[in-house]
């Protein structure tokens, strides 16, 4: 007997459910079942978006005969030729030889890789933003490759504005009589087996999910109806929010993810003790074995947390065996942009840590701390130091306060300076010219304050020698660092003084503007000249109002910003290995090794005063 869903007054859902399947794609648990969606539109014109896998395909050709109505099937939009979709299109076609079928030419190309049936003769092939009209509706056609197979297009249905996503914003688990998201509890329990769907599936591909999310953004999009899953009819960002993040590999939560290969328990204890000082310090922390819990479990945990940690015993001189294979799958799955420790154990010859390293070490941006938990069999009271020197390390990302306002505890009244890193700010070299002396320093506060005449402001410090020779010349030049600009720009122009250093030594041609103040041609995507209309005196500053009078581009890479500059570009402070006390610059990461730190203590690196540190 046929099961369908209506999902406006002219679409129908004619797709079914499988909760027999033991493994998707022979290698996902799916112990919720899957969905194998179908539409059916039914406008002057009957349109069939997509098939089902064959172990579904009885109850899918009942489904079309009901929804049809007598009706002759003119058209199948086939937009994924893997088989879960397109098993049962031979089939349709023996029972409704007068249908047309729509796709794209690498679709064509793959069903007949799959297929034998005549397709030339009933093909229309159609390109990027074609459309059919069917009537009322016109259907608009977008390619996204790589979402998941080469060949995967998407419909835009731009009457009734639905997106037939084809495998996007998909989710594991059986459609138990609900069709749209907006009737269960999504985000409790759904929104895992999403993620799960998602990072297992297409979590390789995110470049070219960002890109299908790109031309998906130009559409007015009211419905969402993907190849698996929930149709999503309200609340679309939801699930928008997340692909985006998902396909960043941005985390979705703060915390910990780890996971541990234990033959005796011994590689466990350490994971459970590092999990518990974790805890104490208010970050929230999962855990799993990674012989007990399917990968695709972990793969999807670890494109949830910010953190992840990896223990694991050495077995046969390399890692134990399904801790190897999650590292593999998951740097398969294009895992990137984490916080990464290491916990290695074993009993002759430990080698785990360094193999582990080795692995995650080619994916991209993911970022190893050096502390090293090495364990001769099992853990010793001596070595408790050194796990919580990992606990303290990681805990460097998890500032007090924020920990305190993610667990709902009360966030201290106080004033913390580095929030207003947390503006937008970008980062300049200022440049100024007193006689024959070039100078430079880094500022922050640049600002544009009119457009006729373009004027801009800057803040700098009085501090700075750069700040002594504007305030004598009047002139200036600013040059907008990119997000190429590595460490010892910064550190050049940063870390010391104009006064007794040659800031430009080493910087090979001197460039300058017609104000003949020097300009930074690497590393910088454009440059401004002011010339002082007014000087504000602001304490510790002054406050520079300037006419422009020369700005040229340099490149088209984005300008680095104060939160990118921490993020990728400065490294990050490392607690003094072992038991050893200090004092760490929230600034620059400078560490002072001591019991004490002196009031008039002033960093090394960056300048900045005791205030701007805290204790290790
Ligand atoms: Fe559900 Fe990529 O097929």
């Amino acid at each position: 007997m046929y099961c369908i869903k209506k999902v406006t007054d002219d679409l129908v859902w004619v797709g079914a459910n499988d909760r027999r399947l033991a493994l998707f794609e022979g290698v996902y648990s799916v112990p919720a079942g899957v969905s194998y969606n179908s539409y059916l539109l039914t406008d002057e014109k009957t349109v069939l978006f997509d098939t089902v896998d064959k172990a579904v395909r009885q109850r899918f050709l009942e489904n079309i005969e009901e929804a049809l109505k007598g009706r002759k099937l003119d058209y199948l939009v086939v937009q994924h030729v893997e088989p879960d979709h397109s098993a049962v299109i031979p089939e349709l076609i023996r029972q409704h030889p007068e249908i047309k079928i729509v796709c794209s030419a690498r679709v064509l190309e793959f069903i007949k890789q799959f297929y034998d049936f005549d397709i030339d003769s009933r093909v229309r092939l159609v390109e990027e933003n074609e459309t059919l009209n069917t009537g009322k509706h016109t259907l608009q056609f977008i390619m996204a490759p790589m979402v998941h197979w080469p060949e995967v297009m998407m419909t835009y249905d731009s009457t009734a504005k639905i997106l037939f996503s084809a495998d996007a914003f998909g989710c594991f688990g059986a459609l138990n009589g609900a069709l749209f998201a907006d009737e269960v509890d999504f985000a409790k329990d759904y929104m895992d087996e999403t993620r799960r769907y998602y990072s297992n599936i297409v979590g390789k591909y995110g470049t070219q999910v960002e890109s299908a999310l790109d031309k998906a953004s130009a559409f007015n999009i009211e419905m969402i109806c993907p190849l698996h899953g929930f149709v999503w009819r309200s609340n679309l960002n939801e699930i928008i929010s997340k692909y985006m993040l998902w396909s960043k590999y941005e985390p979705e939560e703060r915390g910990v993810m780890i996971s541990y290969a234990s033959v005796y328990g011994n590689t466990e204890n350490a994971a459970e003790i590092l999990a518990c000082r974790l805890r104490d310090k208010g970050i929230k922390t999962v855990i799993f074995d990674v012989s007990v819990t399917p990968a695709s479990e972990i793969v999807s945990a670890a494109f949830k947390w910010s953190h992840l940690v990896f223990a694991s015993t050495t077995y046969n001189a390399g890692i134990f065996v399904t801790m190897e294979a999650l590292l593999n799958d998951l740097a398969a799955h294009n895992i990137q942009n984490r916080r990464v420790a290491v916990i290695e154990n074993g009993s002759w010859a430990p080698t785990s840590g360094g193999l582990i390293r080795e692995i995650l070490g080619k994916c991209e941006k993911i970022n190893i701390l050096e502390n090293n938990v090495s364990i001769l069999s099992g853990l010793k009271a001596a070595q408790l130091s050194d796990i919580e020197a990992m606990a303290q390390a990681i805990g460097y990302d998890f500032p007090a306060p924020a920990v305190a306002a993610r667990n709902n505890q009360t966030v201290p009244n106080t004033v913390d300076p580095a929030v207003m890193f947390k503006l937008s700010y970008g980062l300049f070299v200022l440049t100024a010219r007193d006689g024959n002396k070039d100078n430079g320093c880094i500022i922050n506060t640049v600002m544009q304050i009119t457009v006729t005449p373009i004027k801009i402001s800057i803040g700098v410090n009085k501090a700075n020698y750069t700040h002594d020779m504007i305030l004598k010349t009047g002139k200036f030049n600013v040059s907008v660092l990119s997000e190429k600009a590595p460490f010892h720009v910064f550190q050049q122009f940063g870390f010391h003084s104009g006064k007794d250093t040659d800031k430009f030594a080493g910087s090979g041609e001197a460039l300058r503007t017609t104000n003949g103040v020097r300009y930074l041609s690497e590393w910088t995507n454009g440059v401004i000249s002011g010339e002082v209309k007014e000087s504000i005196d602001c304490g510790t500053h002054t406050l520079f109002i300037a006419e422009v009078n020369q700005a040229f581009s340099l490149s088209r890479d984005a300008s680095v910003t104060y939160q990118y500059y921490f993020d990728n570009i400065k490294p990050k402070p490392q607690p003094p290995k072992g038991n050893k006390k200090g004092f760490v610059c929230k600034i620059c990461g400078y560490v002072h090794e001591g019991d004490t730190l002196p009031d008039d203590f002033i960093c090394p690196l960056c300048k900045h005063g005791a205030a701007d540190f805290e204790k290790l």
